[in-house]
């Protein structure tokens, strides 16, 4: 088994001499030696407690920064090999779910562990799309914000503020509940994204027009203006469901583990997708792709290219949109993605920055720096592109990664409520602090 993937269940299991499933140690402090059980290639950390060096000894920790090897849960939503450079949903290759599928079926997908039937489907996109609608007080409260206030802060705080219209979803045990804070979370996301949108520019906001599918709703919202109804192009309606099926879900990344972990807690999952769209905000994380568009217009020329890579090498600053903590190949999303950059470019325009993009890559794969941390393109890398084809700023490009990895999100809370073996978030730490010690009165400092 290769390190950089997913744990699937059984594959690392009896593969010793001896065919047990059991990890010994000897604890060279005590002598004593231990057998830990291996199951699905792993050992439980709570296993270790048992080592001691005396009976009031806490036991041994495992000390893990970042979770760099520490799988916090058991999941069957989504598969990741980055050494291979796949990615299944629920068994199901993003390829095929790229070519055949849309993101409102990949969304039931996700959520419900089997694609629907056609009834299914029906009823579930007449659910989201009757779902559409903000509350009018939504959106008072985002006129509430600066003409220039960044949109993934408009859009955290008002899937915050839904939890307070729709205060049944607390019952998070309550399987109807559960159903509508599904439904109402996957239809409202691109309604509030849009908000924010038109908010920044000072336009009127635009309701949902529930004639239409799912990504031309979403267009529509964003461009309409005098028009008695908007004509989505069907080439960027399908780009934009394309690029959402790829956004759904991403196994137990940055976002998803801060929905789990807020959830763990037993908040309602609007408080917790909060929590996520703030994660999703980072540049490390969904920012990347607003980050990706900055870097290639600083570099500007392709001539310019060499010297950026240089001050990358030093350590000045990171290849935005390189590099991923599990892909160790092409990420084969930014694959997926490369082949409809032209065809939206088809309708847009070319976007003069690809070929500073396609030539900033050729570089780093080029250069022994990256090959040696096998940092290939990932996702963000060429989804900017689009976006700004587009016409959206920067600013929306992480809200533009929120809108679909809302069903992912939705569908890790829903395992993790389901998951008998979870408990509230609560890591252990290496404490480096000094005391006891007395308090200091003000005076006496
Ligand atoms: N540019 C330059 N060097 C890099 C980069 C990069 N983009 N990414 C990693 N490295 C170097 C890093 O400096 C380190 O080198 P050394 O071993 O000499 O110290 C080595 O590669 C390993 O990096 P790391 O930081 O230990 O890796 P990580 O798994 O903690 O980080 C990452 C993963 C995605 C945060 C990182 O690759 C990165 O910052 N990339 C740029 C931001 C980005 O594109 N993020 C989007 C990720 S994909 C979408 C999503 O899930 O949000």
């Amino acid at each position: 088994m290769t390190t950089e993937q997913s744990i699937k269940p059984g594959q690392a299991d009896g593969a010793g001499p001896g065919g047990r499933d059991v990890l010994s140690v000897t604890d060279e402090r005590t002598g004593r030696q231990y057998e830990l059980a291996i199951e699905d290639g792993a050992i439980r950390a709570s296993e270790l407690r048992q080592i001691k060096v005396s009976e009031d000894d806490f036991g041994l920790m495992s000390y893990d920064p970042a979770f760099l090897n520490t799988a916090s849960c058991r999941s069957a939503i989504t598969w990741i090999d980055g050494d291979k450079g796949e990615l299944w949903h629920r068994g199901i290759p993003i390829e095929q779910l790229c070519e055949h599928s849309s993101y409102l079926e990949v969304a039931y997908l996700l959520i419900f562990g089997e694609l629907p039937t056609k009834e299914q489907l029906d009823a579930w996109v007449f659910d989201i799309t009757t779902h559409t609608f903000v509350h009018e007080n939504i959106k008072k409260f985002v006129e509430g914000f600066r003409y220039d206030a960044h949109p993934m802060g408009m859009l955290l705080a008002s899937v915050g503020a839904l939890s307070t219209f729709y205060p049944d979803a607390k019952k998070i045990k309550d399987q109807h509940e559960r159903y509508m804070a599904t439904i109402r979370m996957i239809a409202k996301m691109p309604t509030l994204a849009a908000f924010a949108y038109r908010h920044n520019l000072g336009l009127p906001y635009v309701y949902p027009d529930n004639d239409l599918a799912y990504p031309g709703n979403f267009l529509s919202m964003m461009f309409k203006m005098t028009e008695i109804k908007y004509e989505p192009d069907p080439r960027l309606e399908r780009a934009l469901d394309v690029l959402w099926i790829l956004h759904a879900d991403h196994e137990q990344n940055c976002s998803t583990s801060a929905v789990r972990g807020v959830g763990s807690s037993g908040v309602d999952p609007y408080s917790a997708v909060a929590a996520g769209v703030a994660a999703l905000y980072g540049p490390l994380h969904g920012g990347a792709n607003e980050a990706v568009l900055r870097m290639l217009d600083r570099i500007e020329r392709i001539d310019n290219i060499p010297g950026f890579l240089a001050g990358v090498k030093e350590g000045k600053e990171r290849l935005m949109g390189f590099g991923h903590r599990v892909y160790k190949n092409y990420d084969p999303r930014a694959r997926i993605i490369k082949k409809h950059v032209d065809a939206v470019f088809e309708v847009t325009g070319r976007n003069p920055k690809l070929d500073l993009a396609v030539e900033l890559e050729k570089h780093a794969l080029d250069d022994d720096y990256f090959v040696d941390r096998k940092l290939y393109p990932n996702v963000d890398f060429y989804s900017g592109l689009i976006y700004e084809a587009l016409k959206l700023p920067p600013a929306m490009f992480t809200v533009m990664f929120a809108i679909p990895r809302t069903s992912g999100w939705m569908a890790q809370w829903q395992e993790m409520v389901d998951d008998s073996e979870q408990k509230i978030a609560r890591p252990r730490q290496l404490y480096t602090g000094g005391g006891p010690r007395d308090y200091v009165p003000m005076d006496q400092r």
